[in-house]
């Protein structure tokens, strides 16, 4: 089983000096590379990206643990910083919709920590433990739909409407908005991308600012009357410390960045990700439905350790490093390879494996870890969880439909997102 989880002809760099990460094809299946650089090159700075990337458990933990060197600051508000397609958005949100503000994810304490308490207040243990029933009524709903048809493309069918229908009834929005909304984050994500030539960039933007012109009414709404949504709570709890609620430029930047595709193209990622284990490795399938009491809570954390949806993400550091003796100057850019840390054979034994009976199976960097540490996890082990248990629950046995599937995953740098998945099954 060691090579469980990679794909038939991934790109294998033969050394350090062929290694990069900026690479769509490197990025379709980047464990090897992750070995690679995690035996040999431990803080790597990429030829291309010129970001120094870390890919050990252990140098993970404790670049997210110390905020005193390494910062979340990663974007600027100031157009003095912006880059040429950074100037052309900058722009237009500024003629015909809102500058986004820095998201949560993207400030540093005690900004980030005083803005966090007003999303630990709304996405409070309780609040959470009241939405369980409704996702495990809309999961078992959602394979209702299409159990007798006896196939189906579970991420267009299921694995996008769970975690995007529970956030959009959550942020104001309806369920029969959810394919606009995603069209939506698709672009958002898309603007993320490498090497974007000036129309995409306008595209991508104008893409948001519709977005902002279909969330803007909800604030306004909620602001007048307060309801018992997370978003009503976000609208109208004054951050502590700041004397006032979020303002729409920064509610805006959560919606999109930190709520709908932080919070539910990653989720989507981790479902569909977990069925195409299953469909690739008999054996965990057939065990994980013997006994999904037993089994299931570990799954969950295996999909999310292996594949990772969120693979890594940028730090800034804050003065002069020297980490495994690369010198990383004041301001360079690392990027943290949350995805290659959970395969570190120093912290998990048989990392390529899926184990459904790994020992501290959720101490993995999945979610990251310290102060930006997901905020959603609890939501999102949920939606894994009702998921899994509703496939679980209705299908007897099933396969990848043949000649369908390409299992390429969605072209991105930070996020893993398999494409489509066409399965075919006998129900119970
Ligand atoms: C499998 C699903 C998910 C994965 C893999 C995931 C992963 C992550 C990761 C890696 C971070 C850390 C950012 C950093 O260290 O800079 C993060 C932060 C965050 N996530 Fe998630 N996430 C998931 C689901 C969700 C959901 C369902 C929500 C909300 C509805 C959510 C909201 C957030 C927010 C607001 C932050 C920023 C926290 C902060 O900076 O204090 N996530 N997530």
């Amino acid at each position: 089983m060691s090579e469980i989880n990679r794909m038939d002809t991934p790109v294998c760099p033969h050394s350090v000096a062929e290694a990069t990460l900026a690479d769509p094809e490197v990025l379709e299946c980047p464990f090897p590379t992750y070995e690679l650089l995690r035996e040999e090159a431990p803080v790597f700075q990429d030829p291309r990206t010129g970001l120094y990337v870390v890919t050990r458990y252990e140098d993970l933990r404790m670049i997210c643990a110390d905020t005193e060197r390494f910062s979340n600051l990663r974007y600027s508000n100031d157009p003095a910083y912006h880059n040429a397609n950074q100037k052309i958005a900058h722009r237009l949100f500024l003629e015909k919709g809102w500058v986004p503000g820095a998201s949560l994810a993207a400030r540093d304490d005690p900004d980030h920590k005083q803005m966090r308490s007003i999303f630990d207040k709304a996405f409070r243990p309780k609040r959470i433990d009241q939405l369980d029933p409704e996702v495990e009524s809309l999961a078992y709903e959602l394979i209702g739909r299409f159990i007798d048809d006896g196939h189906c493309n579970f991420v267009r069918q299921f694995a996008v409407p769970l975690p995007l229908i529970i956030i959009c009834r959550q942020m104001g929005a309806k369920d029969e908005d959810i394919w606009q909304i995603k069209a939506w984050t698709d672009a958002w994500f898309r603007g993320t991308g490498f090497g974007l030539t000036e129309e995409q960039v306008i595209w991508c933007t104008q893409m948001e600012i519709q977005a902002q012109h279909f969330f803007q009414p909800i604030f306004e709404r909620l602001r007048r009357a307060p309801d018992d949504t997370l978003l009503s709570d976000l609208v109208n709890t004054e951050v502590p410390g700041w004397g006032r609620p979020l303002n729409d430029n920064e509610l805006h930047a959560e919606m999109m960045q930190d709520t709908f595709v932080g919070g539910s193209e990653t989720t989507t990622n981790g479902l569909s990700a977990g069925i195409m284990l299953l469909a690739r490795h008999q054996s965990v399938w057939e065990k994980l439905k013997s006994d999904p009491e037993k089994y299931l809570r570990t799954f969950c954390e295996e999909v999310v350790r292996l594949e990772s949806p969120v693979q890594g993400l940028s730090r800034i550091a804050k003065v002069d490093v020297e980490l495994h003796g690369v010198k990383i100057s004041k301001g360079a850019a690392i990027d943290a390879r949350f995805a290659a840390g959970n395969r570190d054979p120093r912290h998990f034994q048989r990392p390529d494996e899926i184990d459904l009976e790994r020992k501290a199976a959720a101490n993995h960097l999945g979610f990251s870890s310290g102060t930006h540490y997901c905020l959603g996890a609890p939501l999102a082990r949920r939606e894994l969880y009702w998921g899994f248990k509703a496939f679980i629950d209705h299908v007897d046995d099933f396969w990848m439909a043949e000649g369908k599937n390409n299992l390429r995953h969605y072209p991105n740098y930070a996020l893993r997102a398999l494409n489509e998945l066409h399965i075919e099954f006998k129900r119970r």
